[in-house]
């Protein structure tokens, strides 16, 4: 794990900066001026949705926001697919519009899991708000409203993406390898 490295970058922080730019204005299209509910998926979505509640500052939409802890167990084979809840939120969304946040729509379990409890919530419309795709990996019949970039179907870390707890404080997104061979789990 040690000899983990990024391989190459996939998006560039200032890539990054302009799309999350773009996705803020389509957001402040759609929902009026003022206060949004916000959930955000912790822990990869962070340093994103940090991003996002300043570009929408720009726009009068402000976060009212909470955090919600998910983890996936056995990522690659076992028990692939079951989310533990973590930290629920303490964010009242009863009948109210939220705005689901994660850094990346891989298999769709999490998106799927955090949809379904904010809508036990109460919550009145749930939409979704994801920085990567990677469509090809899914096993749930899931979308995202609003998508940063589609991602190839390599692991990829920084901008609040993890391998192993490392390398979410970069401000490129990049694939990662090891000498001689590919960075596995995670
Ligand atoms: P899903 O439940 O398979 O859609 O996975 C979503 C979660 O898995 C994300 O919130 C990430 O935390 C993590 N994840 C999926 N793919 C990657 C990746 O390529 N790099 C880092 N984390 C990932
Ligand atoms: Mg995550």
């Amino acid at each position: 794990m040690s000899d983990c490295a990024v391989k190459r970058i996939i998006f560039t922080a200032d890539e990054i900066g302009r799309r999350v730019g773009e996705l803020a204005a389509s957001l402040a299209a759609d929902y009026p001026p003022g206060e949004l509910a916000t959930v955000a998926i912790l822990k990869g979505s962070f340093v994103f949705v940090a991003d996002l509640a300043r570009q929408l500052s720009a726009h009068d939409v402000h976060l009212a926001i909470d955090f919600l802890t998910l983890a996936s167990y056995g990522r690659g084979s076992v028990s692939p697919g079951r989310v533990r809840i973590e930290e629920d939120i303490a964010l009242n969304v009863r009948d109210r519009d939220v705005l689901l946040v994660d850094d990346i729509l891989d298999t769709g379990h999490t998106l799927r899991t955090a949809v379904d409890l904010l809508r036990g919530h109460g919550a009145r419309s749930v939409r979704t708000c994801v920085l990567l795709d990677k469509a090809a990996r899914r096993q749930v019949d899931i979308h995202a409203d609003y998508v940063g970039f589609p991602c190839p179907d390599v692991f990829v870390v920084g901008y609040g993406l993890d391998y192993a707890g490392r390398f979410r404080e970069l401000p490129y997104v990049g694939a990662i390898s090891m000498p001689g061979g590919k960075c596995s789990g995670g």
